[in-house]
């Protein structure tokens, strides 16, 4: 039997007219960068064709090709699923978090500030990312680290903030200057998009 015997081809989503005026973040940096994700769900399509062809009754394709393919899928699917977080919430306007996003993260760190500083020393110490996700299981936000799009996503927690720090996401605008891009990021920031996910996935204070 095949490791796949069917499935879907994704398409990339488009990326919103107001993604290539963000404030210090230019257009070819943006540009540049949805292009990437386009490449990771063109990726994601073809390994899913190629694990069509691995035979599972064949044990060295399991431990050669399926292993790699899966392994690369990760690192496809991964680059898609936290590129979706990252474009659709940018283009705002930043400043303090408000409406339900602001609660949950007065009451789990503390303060705005708070929240803001660890997010910023975490995205600093990451290689990938830092996500702002509100954990199920604990029933609370943390800001956890990744070094890449595969490590290391939380199991049964949800992305609110995904903060790319690759440098691919800041090196034409920012050069080394890794600080002062996730400032702009904060500063682009939509909050009702934010907002959004907590009603839609029904995270309540
Ligand atoms: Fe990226």
């Amino acid at each position: 039997m095949a490791a796949v015997t069917n499935f879907e081809e994704i398409t990339a989503r488009e990326l919103k007219p107001g993604l290539l005026e963000l404030d210090g973040i230019s257009r070819e940096s943006v540009e540049a960068h949805y292009r990437l994700y386009q490449g990771y769900v063109g990726k994601r399509n073809e390994i899913m064709r190629r694990l069509g062809d691995v035979d599972l009754g064949a044990a060295n394709q399991i431990f050669s090709e399926l292993r790699g393919l899966k392994l690369e899928l990760s690192f496809a699917v991964g680059g898609i699923k936290n590129h979706e977080v990252y474009f659709e919430h940018l283009g705002g306007d930043g400043g303090a978090p408000k409406g339900a996003i602001g609660k949950l993260i007065e009451r789990d760190f503390g303060s705005a500030d708070a929240w803001r500083e660890d997010l910023k020393a975490t995205g600093l110490a990451a290689r990938g990312w830092a996500w702002t996700a509100y954990d199920w299981d604990e029933g609370r936000l943390f800001n956890y680290l990744g070094d890449s799009q595969n490590t290391f996503p939380i199991w049964n927690a949800t992305p609110l903030v995904a903060l790319d720090v690759y440098e691919h996401a800041y090196f034409m605008d920012f050069g080394t200057d890794r600080a002062s891009y996730i400032d702009k990021f904060l500063d682009n920031l939509d909050y009702d998009v934010v907002n959004d996910w907590v009603q839609k996935y029904g995270i309540r204070k």
